[in-house]
């Protein structure tokens, strides 16, 4: 996936350096040449030899070496790589970037680059919310560094919170994102996915079988063809994919707010079963068994995504793909739907039990386009997805 990349792999001082000689490993597994460079305080945490020792290469910690000088120089250094990637990056250091500095060898070629920058935040979920390192990543951002994570969870001092560097897998398929030159590079690609949860009261909600796996498959999908993927979930089954923007959320209503937020995009794919209503009656105590009387539960519509986009008269995506899941005269129900939703595409297929669709691992869809409806195969869900990833690459081309 990543033969003869050359990646510049700049580890700067936290305990999250431990996990970049998996990286490191994960990288040269993937065909990559990597050149590592070492902080004086990432030198605390791993040493020189166990980097070099992976890499199969030299390690490069000082600005005023010498020798490296004569062999390659650090302006050199910081254009041989197809990207330089900092991981960890501490707080410290994106703070010297934001700043340009350049006092050390790392920060030096940092600025010194005319190769695209990543980084990998890692620090105290205080020093990430802090207001200077808001600001600092604003203004990485704006320089057109990407970011990966970081993580929320448990953290090496103690505390809980975002601040934990991202895996050395997600490292790594957002390194392959960046260096994959497929048809959908620079494009930003919303996808929905999985059920929605829709409270009753604290402890019950309403909820339907959807596993998530089309949606992750087709977000998977996307991303290998370059896509910068945005995806929206519900509370799936499955892992969601590595390599996109994730955004977690519960119910309907959360969905819409993160989609409104996600926009623009240029192609949006709305996989996810959003449940059509909510519990009108949702109470923040849990309801009591009251000797033989029963709730009763009144319901509310939830908004329809796909409908409020395929409406938006500005700033609509450039293509709009819903689906359409049935269990009757499922061509004629979802032919009937991609009109009265004003969306592109619809993707329609047969839930019925007997299909083993929901929840399985296969699917036999009819994607329906103002041509008209097109029988697919049944596929796995991932060749399923690979095929509208391609019709999306071609659409948008
Ligand atoms: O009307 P129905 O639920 O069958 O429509 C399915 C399509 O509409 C799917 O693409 C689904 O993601 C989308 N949808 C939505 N918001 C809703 C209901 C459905 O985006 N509230």
């Amino acid at each position: 996936m990543l033969a003869s990349k050359r990646i510049l792999l700049i580890i700067s001082g936290g305990i999250a350096a431990y996990k970049s000689l998996e990286l490191i490993r994960l990288l040269k597994k993937q065909g990559a040449d990597v050149t590592p460079v070492l902080t004086r305080a990432a030198q605390e945490f791993v040493t020189p030899l166990s980097v070099s020792a992976l890499a199969g290469e030299k390690v490069y910690t000082d600005l005023f070496d010498l020798t490296d000088e004569a062999e390659m120089g650090h302006i050199q250094l910081s254009r041989v790589a197809d990207l330089v990637v900092v991981a960890p990056a501490t707080a410290d250091l994106m703070a010297k970037m934001a700043q340009g500095r350049a006092d050390d060898l790392a920060s030096t070629l940092l600025l010194a680059t005319d190769t695209p920058v990543m980084i990998a935040p890692a620090m105290n979920v205080r020093m990430w919310d802090h207001p200077a390192t808001r600001r600092n990543l604003e203004v990485l951002k704006a320089d057109s560094v990407s970011i990966v994570g970081p993580n929320e969870g448990d953290m090496a001092c103690g505390e809980y919170g975002p601040g934990r560097m991202s895996e050395p897998s997600e490292i790594l398929d957002a390194i392959a994102t960046e260096l994959t030159d497929g048809p959908l590079k620079g494009k930003h690609v919303l996808v929905t996915s999985g059920p929605t949860h829709e409270p009753i009261d604290p402890v019950r909600y309403i909820a339907n079988r959807s596993s998530g796996a089309q949606g992750t498959a087709i977000a998977r999908a996307l991303v290998a063809l370059g896509a910068d993927v945005t995806f929206v979930t519900g509370p799936a089954d499955v892992d969601p994919p590595t390599g996109v923007t994730l955004v977690q959320v519960e119910t309907a209503e959360d969905m819409l707010k993160a989609v409104q937020t996600a926009l623009p995009a240029d192609a949006a794919i709305f996989a996810a079963a959003v449940a059509d209503w909510r519990v009108a009656s949702a109470t923040g105590r849990k309801i009591k068994k009251q000797n033989g009387k029963l709730p009763v539960l009144e319901f509310a519509e939830n908004p329809d995504i796909l409908a409020s986009v395929s409406r938006m008269t500005n700033g609509r995506p450039g293509l709009v793909v819903g689906f359409a899941a049935e269990t009757d005269d499922v061509i004629a129900n979802a032919t009937a739907k991609r009109v009265r939703k004003q969306c592109d595409w619809i993707v329609a297929n047969d839930v019925s039990p007997e299909t083993g669709i929901m929840g399985g691992s296969e699917n036999a869809v009819t994607l329906i386009t103002p041509d008209g409806a097109e029988d697919w195969p049944r596929l796995s869900k991932t060749e399923t997805a690979k095929r509208l990833a391609d019709r999306v690459a071609e659409a948008l081309a």
